[in-house]
C-alpha cells in the first residue's frame, strides 16, 4: 500500500483536472492504496497570494506530500503553460517537497495546440522541487472528458490505456521508493 497525493491545480469549481484526478483516486483505491487530495481550491487565496509560509493549510499539505512515495499533479493549460495559482501553491512548499517521489504530471488543454506545456513548463517546476523520477505524463484534451462521468470520464479508450499504463508505472517506482526507504 503506498500513500498518493493527488494535486489538482484548477480554480474552476467544475474542473475537468479533478475529474480525471478523481477517477484515478478511485483507480487507486481500488488497489488498495491511500489517496489524499489537495486542491488550490483548498487554500484561502489571501493565503497564497500573501505567501503565509506557515499557515495551517499549508502545513497540512506539506506534510501530506512529505508522508506520501507518490504525487499526481494535474493541471490546466494557461497561456501556454500550468495554472498561475498552482505557481503560487508549489512556491510555498518546502524547496524539496518532491524528493524520494515518483511523479505523475497531467496536462489538460482546451486543444492539442500547448501538447509540449506538460514538457516545457510543468516538468521544469517539478525538477525544481527535486522530484525523484517524473513519469512522461499524459496531455488530456477537453473533447476526451466527460466531466458529467465522474466514475468513467475519459471518452478516448486509447487515452484510457495510456492514463493507466502511466499510473502502472507511477505505482511501481513509488513501490521501489518506499523499499529503499523501509
Ligand atoms: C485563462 C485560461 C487560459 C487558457 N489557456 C489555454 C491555452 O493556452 N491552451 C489551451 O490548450 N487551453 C487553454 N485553456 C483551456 C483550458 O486549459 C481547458 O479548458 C482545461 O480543460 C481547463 O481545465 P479545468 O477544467 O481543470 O480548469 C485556457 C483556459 C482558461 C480559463
Amino acid at each position: 500500500m503506498n500513500h498518493i497525493v493527488a494535486i489538482s491545480g484548477s480554480p474552476s469549481a467544475e474542473s475537468r483536472s479533478a475529474i480525471v484526478l478523481q477517477h484515478l483516486k478511485h483507480v487507486l483505491e481500488r488497489e488498495g492504496h491511500k489517496v489524499t487530495e489537495v486542491s488550490v481550491l483548498d487554500f484561502d487565496p489571501k493565503v497564497l497570494i500573501n505567501a503565509e509560509y506557515n499557515h495551517p493549510s499549508l502545513r497540512e499539505a506539506s506534510e501530506a506530500i512529505q508522508q506520501s512515495q507518490g504525487v499526481i499533479i494535474a493541471s490546466p493549460v494557461y497561456k501556454a503553460a500550468y495554472s498561475g495559482v498552482l505557481k503560487c501553491l508549489l512556491d510555498l512548499m518546502p524547496q524539496d517537497c518532491l524528493k524520494d517521489k515518483a511523479v505523475l504530471p497531467l496536462m489538460i488543454g482546451g486543444s492539442q495546440a500547448h501538447l509540449l506545456a506538460i514538457d516545457y513548463s510543468l516538468k521544469p517546476l517539478l525538477a525544481a522541487l527535486h522530484a525523484q523520477t517524473i513519469l512522461r505524463g499524459v496531455y488530456l484534451t477537453d473533447s476526451q472528458i466527460d466531466k458529467t462521468n465522474v466514475l468513467d470520464p475519459i471518452l478516448d479508450e486509447d487515452l484510457e490505456e495510456r492514463l493507466k499504463n502511466q499510473l502502472q508505472q507511477f505505482i511501481a517506482i513509488a513501490n521501489k521508493i518506499s523499499q529503499i526507504h523501509e
